[in-house]
């Protein structure tokens, strides 16, 4: 009976009381060869090298810098942080919510960033991000247009760099000297600089005061935007930072994006930015049509669920910091 009842849901039989059940006359034709080509639509060409770029070849020696050591994370705190969080929002999280009304941790993240790096946020201005690369996302998709121009530093982190030729941006490569990006050297008509200015990555020098300065002026000359990549700020091994671009500027053109993944782990894709006022509606519409928003169980344990600036999970990460910037200083 189900047999039957599925075919002639399908249009392969047809019934008539009394009469029987038949085939039916006009079933469609399927062509079964379609499938066995493997598809006929093309990726858009911007897709040729990149596909090969991303999934480059594992190297047999890692030597990739910044990377936490997973055995040395505290899965204990973060196993009784999640179930605390999975306990308490187990009702509150069961429909997709605004990124903007899960509060605590946009809280914690704007006490957190204030506290440690000198960034001045309140929560109202924090998006959380599936890590930095989808803050750069967000914030491309709200800020360029297809052909605009950016520029980066070159040598540069490369992943954002292609995040962006993806989204249609033309991208440059902007050299570097020991005080940070050349300044004279980013292309006419640049929509959008992408930095890291408290350690250039992969170079590792911070960018001198008086280039921060010039960044600044250039991006208020030229009305363009500056995302600024603070991805590793709490590994300092001594002496005070200088203030970062976000704190600096007074024209409001500095997009603040920062990451976990250095002091967590980067499999938790636990980032966000710090969105303008004037950009702050946009950037949350964005998000929220990008994946609605990142999972809210994740951010709970993240900084959040203390009320001192720093979770205890990133405190027992920062005091290990401080453990290897220790050991450092007693090296010759
Ligand atoms: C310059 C830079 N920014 C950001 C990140 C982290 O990116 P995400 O937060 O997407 O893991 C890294 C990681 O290596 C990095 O080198």
């Amino acid at each position: 009976m189900v047999a039957y009842d599925r075919l002639l849901g399908e249009g392969f039989v047809t019934g008539r009381v009394g009469a029987g059940t038949f085939v039916s006359d006009d079933l469609p034709g399927i062509d079964h060869r379609t499938g066995a080509t493997g598809g006929v639509l093309r990726p858009r060409p911007v897709w040729d090298n990149l596909v090969q770029l991303v999934f480059e070849r594992a190297a047999e020696f890692d030597f990739r810098p910044g990377i936490p050591d997973a055995r040395l994370f505290p899965y204990q705190s973060w196993r009784r942080l999640l179930a605390r969080g999975a306990h308490r929002g187990g009702r509150r999280h069961r429909l997709l919510r605004r990124p903007r009304r899960a509060c605590r941790p946009r809280e914690a993240i704007a006490g957190h960033i204030g506290v440690s790096w000198g960034v001045q946020a309140a929560a109202d201005d924090i998006v959380v991000t599936n890590g930095t690369q989808q803050a750069v996302d967000v914030i491309a998709r709200v800020l360029l247009a297809p052909g605009d121009q950016v520029a980066v530093e070159d040598p540069c982190y490369r992943p954002p760099w292609r995040l962006l030729a993806t989204l249609g941006a033309k991208v440059a490569g902007v050299p570097v000297n020991d005080q940070g990006m050349i300044v004279d050297a980013i292309p006419p008509g640049t929509r959008l600089v992408y930095v890291t200015p408290s350690h250039q990555f992969p170079l590792g020098m911070s960018m001198s005061l008086p280039r921060r300065m010039a960044l600044l002026a250039w991006a208020e000359r030229h009305q363009a935007a500056i995302l600024e990549d603070d991805y590793d700020s709490e590994f300092r091994f001594g002496g005070r930072p200088i203030e970062p671009l976000q704190t600096l500027d007074r024209a409001g053109r500095v997009v603040y994006i920062g990451s976990f993944s250095k002091t967590l782990l980067a499999t938790l894709r636990l980032g966000f930015l710090v969105a303008l006022p004037s950009l702050r509606p946009a950037v949350r519409a964005a998000k929220l049509l990008t994946d609605w928003h990142t999972p809210l169980p994740l951010q709970g344990p993240c900084p959040a669920s203390s009320s001192r600036a720093c979770s205890p999970v990133i405190s027992a990460r920062c005091a290990r910091c401080t453990g290897h910037a220790m050991s450092r200083s007693l090296m010759p």
